[in-house]
């Protein structure tokens, strides 16, 4: 289990590396991530030499910097061979230092998934996995479009625990007719293969997806808001009994086995995105700079070999939009964000108005003098909430 000194603090938000695999073997009607079907093998080479000479551009924009986690996410990751994974790893300790025994995660969907990739990948460094299992019954993953069912993800789960350090797995609930009963006894039986980190995610509805199509048209019903917020209390009762409780407002871990690599987006510290649709954080001197990437996987290829990087969009953020960032992304933890950094970007205190309105209605509560949070209400309505401080 990773200690807490390994997961660092707010003061210390890290440098994390993003590399985005935008391949999967199928389209889940829920998702839209930027993920693509390809019907012809995908020249992986190819793309390794794309995300070295994208990792060159970051490092230049970044400066030199020591790595505090590796993601790679998608997409399936898993569909990589584990040699195109190692080869991804060591470009990045070309580019920056990376300490061994840094936190290094890997997606991986549970029907992409056999023995021998996981030991391949654990040998080329990945020391941490996260599972997409999305539900334990089939009809639910067959609703779901998954390409697995709870025998393969069962299978899967128990190689992820054999053979990585660390292993975490999702979960897709808010479903539609899911009952808090029904929901609880997944949850319950989720927990007892867990080991120490769950993502929990309600369902949303994603513009431009078939479930949207099918949800608009009344063909596909999710639970309300207060079906919703009912499912929300008993994931976060059930989670905090088994001493795994939210540290965000989807993610459950015990103390110290939170993901370093998230911490660092929550905790707004710098990221390098590489890789079609990456994001990245970047910060240059006082300003911090964001980066976006192409998102067609072939169209970055070209551009990348074209002209050194798939940045479609470089934007210097100014203090206010930092703060703003800082505070969507903060408010999302548990722990709350650091007033004294908010208040040194946005160079004010929060509207004591609000912020008394916002206290007494029991949505935010303070930490000491230096860090605000929001209270387990507060979380149900989290964009109000973010949106009433920032203005
Ligand atoms: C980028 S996906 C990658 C994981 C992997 N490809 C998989 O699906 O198994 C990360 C997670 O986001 C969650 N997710 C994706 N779309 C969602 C949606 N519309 N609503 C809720 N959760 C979603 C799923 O739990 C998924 O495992
Ligand atoms: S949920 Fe995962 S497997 Fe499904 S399309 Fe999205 S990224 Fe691919």
């Amino acid at each position: 289990m990773a200690t807490f000194s390994s997961i660092g603090d707010s003061t210390d938000p890290g440098f994390g590396v993003y590399v985005h695999w935008p391949f999967c073997a199928a389209k889940c009607p829920y998702c839209d991530f930027n993920s693509h079907v390809r019907h012809q093998p995908v020249d992986q080479p190819r793309f390794v030499s794309a995300f070295l000479t994208e990792m060159a551009e970051a490092r230049r924009l970044s400066g030199p910097r020591t790595v505090t986690s590796i993601f790679m996410g998608g997409g399936t990751p898993s569909l990589m061979d584990p040699a195109t994974v190692e080869a991804v790893l060591n470009g990045i300790a070309k580019f920056w230092h990376v300490p061994d025994g840094i936190e290094i995660t890997m997606e991986a969907n549970p029907s992409s998934v056999e023995a021998t990739r996981f030991h391949g990948y654990r040998a080329a460094g990945v020391n941490r996995v996260s599972l997409g299992v999305q539900a334990l019954n089939d009809r639910d993953l067959k609703f779901l479009g998954r390409l697995h069912n709870v025998e393969d993800a069962l299978k899967a789960i128990g190689l992820a625990r054999d053979i990585f350090p660390r292993m975490s797995f999702d979960l897709i609930y808010a479903r539609p007719n899911q009952t808090v009963e029904a929901w609880e006894q997944e949850l319950k039986q989720a927990v007892s293969y867990a080991v120490d980190h769950l993502s929990l995610y309600q369902l949303t509805i994603e513009e431009g997806t078939p479930f949207y199509g099918l949800h608009k048209a009344g063909k596909l019903v999710v639970p309300d808001g207060e079906q919703s917020a009912v499912l929300y209390e008993a994931t976060q009762d059930i989670t905090a009994g088994i001493g795994m409780p939210a540290y965000e407002v989807s993610n459950h871990a015990a103390p110290g086995a939170e993901s370093r690599h998230n911490l660092t987006y929550w905790r707004y510290g710098d990221y390098a995105g590489i890789g079609p649709g990456a994001h990245g954080r970047l910060t240059m001197g006082s300003s911090k700079i964001a980066t976006a990437t192409e998102r067609k996987p072939e169209e970055w290829l070209r551009l990348v070999e074209e002209q050194g990087h798939g940045m479609i969009d470089q934007e210097i953020l100014g203090l206010d939009e930092q703060a703003d960032e800082l505070l969507l992304m903060g408010l999302r933890l548990k722990e709350g964000i650091d007033l004294v950094r908010w208040q040194s970007l946005s160079g004010r205190e929060p509207d004591p108005d609000r912020e008394q309105f916002l206290i007494e209605h029991g949505f935010i509560e303070r930490l000491g003098n230096s860090r605000l949070r929001c209270t387990p209400a507060g979380m149900l309505i989290l964009d109000a909430v973010v949106a009433d401080l920032a203005c």
